[in-house]
């Protein structure tokens, strides 16, 4: 992508995120109807529908040759990362925009020809944007983000996970390494917004993120933030994402990523 698309895709998204941003703020207290998707747990709401319909029109209006892949419904259908794709989550942390009214996000990953161009993760409660372009760092509103520390070692260390995929046998990894992990570390947290989770490891306030089963519009954004501050992100096998498939997510630190795949993470297929 040349630099002005890029400046300019970057100046559209931010003002369309914090324009989106504010609706939802506006109908924090409004009666909502909640649905359920693939099981009770897994919530939508029409914000969410909403939200991402503003993103469609504004997309397709401005850059008709732009790609959308969103969850919600109205994206495209894509099998390939060609061209120019918007990776868009209107709301991620529905759980806790539903229960909370507040710790979730919008996220928006700009890919160009399967390339992280453009991220912004936007704490939308807290009216906290955090934004990079390939190559030019990440920041937190208007601040740039420091490059990660690559020195604490693991026992010193936080880690975000979703204990309930990860802790209880599952069908993803086998949970007796999870806990040797949990009990190595310093503590672990769990926010229930991945991309949030992601921006707090750009931020450096979380030391990595674990999880087995992410979809490209919760990681999109923030694969982009945490390769900007020099670290790590992968499938938990080291393997690369490919941004078309559900897949296991490692985002942490340089210096802790080999010792927590090799040492703790034996997945089951
Ligand atoms: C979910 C959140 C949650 C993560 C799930 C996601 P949603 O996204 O990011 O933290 O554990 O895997 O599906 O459904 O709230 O957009
Ligand atoms: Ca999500
Ligand atoms: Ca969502």
């Amino acid at each position: 992508m040349d630099k002005n698309m890029k400046q300019e895709v970057y100046e559209k998204a931010k003002a369309w995120i914090l324009e989106a941003g504010e609706r939802i703020r506006e109908k924090i207290d409004a009666p909502r109807s909640i649905e359920t998707k693939s099981n009770p747990n897994d919530l939508v709401t029409e914000m969410d529908q909403e939200t991402e319909e503003f993103f469609a029109n504004r997309i397709k209006e401005t850059y008709p040759e732009h790609y959308l892949l969103g969850e919600e419904g109205f994206g495209d259908e894509i099998e390939e990362m060609k061209g120019t794709v918007w990776i868009v989550d209107p709301i991620d942390g529905t759980m806790n925009f539903v229960h909370q009214k507040r710790n979730f996000a919008i996220s928006i990953g700009i890919y160009h020809e399967g390339i992280g161009e453009v991220g912004f993760i936007y704490n939308v409660m807290e009216d906290v944007l955090y934004s990079a372009q390939k190559g030019q760092g990440a920041f937190k509103n208007d601040q740039q983000l420091p490059p990660l520390n690559q020195t604490r070692p693991l026992e010193q260390s936080i880690l975000a996970l979703n204990t309930t995929w990860m802790l209880p046998e599952n069908p993803h990894v086998n949970h007796k390494g999870i806990e040797e992990l949990v009990k190595k570390l310093r503590s672990t947290r769990s926010y229930g917004s991945a991309a949030l989770e992601f921006a707090f490891v750009a931020e450096g306030i979380l030391d990595g993120y674990l999880t087995m089963t992410l979809m490209p519009w919760d990681y999109a954004a923030g694969a982009i933030l945490v390769r900007e501050v020099g670290g790590t992100v992968s499938k938990a096998d080291k393997q690369e994402l490919d941004l078309l498939d559900q897949t296991t997510v490692l985002a942490s630190r340089v210096n802790i990523y080999d010792e927590i795949i090799d040492d703790y993470v034996d997945l089951k297929k």
